[in-house]
């Protein structure tokens, strides 16, 4: 299991980046305008952070637009993979671009068939959104684990990203059933590195050795 994190925020990425458990960036048009920055600079930004996968997205929506825009995004860094939305189009896109070995990452997946589909047609990665489905009462883990059996059946080598992740807990069961990567946003990393019973811990600890040595060692 890889770890991803899922912002366009510099700061934010090499702080997890420093941390060490990081090997990708995922970004998407919303993420880039969060910053106001220009898409270009941003990019480069993070490939000199990460030394890994890096999603840059299409804005296109035809097949011709969305392989013209990949191809500059392939050009940008060699760690660049182009993202395109799941559909008839963007389908033809992953084709063209895999045949040229541009990595791609097939996102707004949400069932199962559209994983297959983006399977087949060569992409890198698919991206099920675990907390859009999980927001409107789907059970986005459940079409993450579907996925990961399809795969291995037919023995596909796309990974998976389980992707809008909004809670440690959807963290905890992507990597249960089996998502090869989850990308997780700054916010939720925070959450779930910390734990009470952690914190409570250290003080006894340090409360201890402090009653037994006073400040030594
Ligand atoms: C996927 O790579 C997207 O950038 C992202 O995970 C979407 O998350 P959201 O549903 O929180 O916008």
């Amino acid at each position: 299991m890889k770890l991803f994190i899922d912002t366009a925020n510099t700061n934010h990425i090499k702080e997890i980046a420093s941390i060490g458990i990081i090997s990708g960036v995922t970004t998407n048009p919303t993420l880039i305008a969060k910053e106001g920055r220009d898409f270009q600079e941003v990019i480069k930004e993070i490939t000199d952070i990460v030394d890994g996968p890096i999603s840059g997205e299409v804005i296109g929506l035809k097949a011709e637009e969305m392989i013209k825009e990949g191809r500059e995004i392939a050009k940008m860094h060699k760690n660049m993979v182009v993202k395109i939305p799941m559909t008839k189009e963007g389908l033809k896109a992953v084709k063209t671009l895999s045949q040229e070995n541009i990595k791609t990452n097939v996102t707004l997946v949400f069932s199962s068939n559209q994983a297959l589909f983006a399977a087949l047609a060569g992409a890198t990665y698919v991206s099920p959104f675990v907390g859009r489905l999980e927001d409107t009462l789907h059970d986005g883990i459940e079409v993450v684990a579907d996925i990961r059996q399809i795969l291995d059946i037919y023995n596909l080598k796309t990974e998976i990203i389980a992707a809008s992740i909004r809670t440690p807990k959807q963290l905890a069961d992507a990597a249960r059933v089996g998502a090869h990567i989850a990308t997780v946003p700054y916010a939720v990393f925070d959450k779930a590195f910390a734990h009470p019973l952690t914190d409570k811990g250290i003080e006894a600890f340090l409360a201890d050795w402090q009653k037994a040595f006073g400040n030594k060692g």
